[in-house]
C-alpha cells in the first residue's frame, strides 16, 4: 500500500525465470506442451492503481521505450477481462513503471497482467480466489497463471498446471543482449517438438543438489532462438566465462541467467559484463522463495 491514498495499490511484476524448459508436444490448436520448471526474480515492472474514471495507463521507467498504452497492451487487456467478468464500472488509473525488457522470455508482460488482475482484485474489492484470477488469466496468456502463484513452480500442460516446488533462493545474474524475441517465431522454428520431460526435481533447498539436477536438464527453444540471434550464445558464454554454476536462456529469449553461489560473485559478474557490453542489459538479482 502507498500512504498518500487509501485507494492506491502498488504491486510488484516479478521477473519470471525458466531454469529449465522442456517442449514435450504440441496441441491441435498450436499451442506447445511444456515442462517447466520456473522462479521469480526480484526485479520486476512497478505498478500502483488508483480509483478513476475509465481504465487509464502510463507507462514510464527505464524499460518504456516502444510501448503503447491502449487495448494492446496485456495491463488493459487485463484490467478490461476482470471488468467484464465482475461487471465493474468504476474504472482504474494504472502506472506502470517498466523496469524489465519487453519481449525478453522473462515474462513482463505476463507478470505485468498477473499483477493487475490481483491489484484491481484488491482496488475493485471482488475476492476473486486464486483459481478463479488464474482462469482469466489462462485466456490472456499461457505465462499468466504461473505469474499469479509468483513462487518456485513446474507448469505443464501449456504452463497452466502448476505445482509449487521447494527450492533454494538463487543468487542470479539476468543479461539480455539486447535483441526483442518472437515467442511464435521461435515455437514454430522447432525442429523437434516431442522431447522428454524432466525426471523428478529435487525436494529440497539445496543448491548443489539443485544446480546438479538443473545442469541435466534444457531449454528446448534455446538452440532455435540462438539460431535465428546468435547473439543469445555469446550472452551465455559471458556468464559461462564468470564461472556461473549453470548459464540458461529463459523462456523463449532472449534474456539468459546465470545462476552463482553467492549476491557477492552475482554482483561482481554484472558489473564485469556490464563493463564489457554496455549496451546490454544486465542485473544481479536473487529469485524469491
Ligand atoms: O500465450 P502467449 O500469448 O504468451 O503465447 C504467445 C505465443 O507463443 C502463442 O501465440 C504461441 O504461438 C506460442 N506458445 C506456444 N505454446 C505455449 C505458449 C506459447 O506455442 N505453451
Amino acid at each position: 500500500m502507498r500512504l498518500n491514498a487509501l485507494t492506491a495499490i502498488s504491486r510488484t511484476a516479478h521477473a519470471k525465470i525458466n531454469l529449465c524448459l522442456h517442449v514435450t508436444g504440441q496441441r491441435d490448436d498450436g499451442y506447445h506442451l511444456l515442462d517447466t520448471i520456473v522462479t521469480f526474480a526480484e526485479i520486476g515492472d512497478q505498478l500502483t492503481f488508483e480509483n478513476g474514471d475509465g481504465v487509464s495507463l502510463e507507462i514510464s521507467g527505464p524499460e518504456a521505450e516502444g510501448l503503447v498504452a491502449n487495448g494492446s497492451n496485456l495491463v488493459i487487456k487485463a484490467a478490461d477481462a476482470l471488468a467484464n467478468v465482475a461487471n465493474e464500472h468504476r474504472g482504474a488509473k494504472i502506472e506502470l513503471c517498466k523496469n524489465l525488457p519487453v519481449s525478453s522470455g522473462i515474462g513482463g508482460g505476463s507478470a505485468d497482467a498477473a499483477a493487475t488482475l490481483v491489484g484491481l482484485n484488491d482496488l475493485w474489492t471482488k475476492e476473486y480466489d486464486s483459481d478463479a484470477l488464474s482462469k482469466i488469466g489462462l485466456s490472456l496468456g499461457a505465462d499468466v497463471p504461473m505469474c499469479l502463484h509468483g513462487k518456485p513452480l513446474r507448469a505443464s500442460g501449456i504452463g497452466e498446471q502448476l505445482e509449487p516446488v521447494s527450492m533454494p533462493a538463487f543468487s542470479m545474474v539476468l543479461v539480455n543482449p539486447r535483441v526483442g524475441v518472437s515467442t511464435p517465431e521461435i515455437f514454430k522454428a522447432l525442429v523437434k517438438r516431442d522431447n522428454p520431460p524432466a525426471p523428478r526435481c529435487p525436494d529440497s533447498d539445496d543448491l548443489s543438489e539443485w544446480v546438479s539436477w538443473l545442469s541435466r536438464q534444457r531449454n528446448d527453444l534455446q538452440s532455435s532462438a540462438i539460431a535465428l540471434h546468435p547473439s543469445i550464445q555469446t550472452a551465455l558464454d559471458s556468464l559461462e566465462t564468470c564461472a556461473s554454476l549453470l548459464a540458461r536462456m529463459s523462456g523463449s529469449g532472449a534474456t539468459c541467467f546465470g545462476l552463482f553461489e553467492n549476491d557477492a560473485q552475482a554482483a561482481a559478474t554484472a558489473e564485469t559484463i556490464a563493463d564489457q557490453h554496455p549496451d546490454w542489459w544486465v542485473v544481479a538479482t536473487r529469485s524469491i522463495v
